[in-house]
């Protein structure tokens, strides 16, 4: 395994399980110090164990994702245990499907606090301190398909994904000067353990899915290790999707 990530230290967001386990894991086999999060604090902690076991460095941190003082804290954390900060991603978001007509209020403001002001606030936090440490940096959002096409039941997820999009275009520009990119990556239907709960969840996006598989967590994280890398200084503002080509076709889902 290279050690392009050697002497980085990242923060990732929701990463007990799922896809941002997976490029918790594939950074910090790469040689990044992690501060891993999930809402679930034994699930942190458990991963964390997996992937010390592998010989990775990570530090497990419980707590809620919206909350300003838990994504101020795993800044600090960052600092305090690692002497610096290089890399966050903005990786927890809820998936809460919902008929438009019936769409509640409280359900409205609980995407929103996880999926747009979670993700906003971590960037801002990250932002603050690399731009002290006046190194640069990488700020990555984790986006969805559904934030391009239309996708029954998931129209409110898929604006605040399509906002995350925005946002990283929108902040080109006052992060640039600093050395710090700001991307997205916006996955395709993906075969994580939330998922596959859902029953026949693989059949349907091979049969839709033009590559004839629905994505992996390792098809993601390979994408996003990319954007996180070196290598990717003079990418900034951008959506990379990973979806077998969905969205060039995108056929629903039965
Ligand atoms: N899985 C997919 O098919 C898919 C497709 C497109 C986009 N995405 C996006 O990718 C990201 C990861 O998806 P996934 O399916 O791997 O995740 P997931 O739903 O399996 O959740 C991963 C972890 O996030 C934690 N989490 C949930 N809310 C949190 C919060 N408020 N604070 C901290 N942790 C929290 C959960 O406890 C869980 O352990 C999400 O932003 C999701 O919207 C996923």
């Amino acid at each position: 395994m290279n050690q392009n990530f050697h002497n980085k230290t990242a923060i990732i967001t929701g990463a007990g399980i799922g896809i941002g386990f997976e490029i918790a894991k594939q950074l910090a086999l790469q040689g990044a110090s992690v501060i891993l999060n999930d809402l679930d604090t034994t699930l942190a902690e458990k991963a964390a164990q997996a992937i010390s076991a592998l010989g990775g460095q990570v530090r497990p941190i419980g707590g809620d994702a919206s909350d300003m003082g838990v994504l101020q804290n795993l800044v600090d954390e960052a600092v305090s245990q690692f002497g610096h900060l290089d890399i966050a991603v903005a990786n927890a978001g809820i998936t809460t499907y919902g008929d438009f007509f019936e769409y509640s209020l409280a359900q409205f403001q609980q995407l929103m606090a996880v999926n747009l002001q979670g993700s906003f606030f971590l960037a801002q936090f990250a932002a603050r301190q690399l731009k002290k440490q006046g190194k640069g940096g990488r700020i990555l959002f984790m986006s969805s398909v559904t934030g391009h096409q239309s996708h029954r039941h998931l129209a409110t997820y898929g604006m605040t994904k399509a906002g995350l999009e925005q946002l990283a275009r929108g902040l080109v520009l006052e992060l640039a000067p600093y050395g710090i990119t700001m991307n997205a990556i916006a996955p395709g239907a993906t075969l994580t353990e939330r998922t596959l709960h859902d029953s026949g969840y693989n059949e349907i996006w091979q049969k839709i899915t033009p590559t004839g598989r629905a994505a992996t967590v390792e098809d993601i994280a390979h994408a996003a290790l990319f954007l996180l890398s070196p290598e990717a200084g003079h990418i900034t503002g951008q959506t990379l999707v990973v979806d077998g080509g969905w969205t060039a076709v995108s056929p629903q889902p039965s």
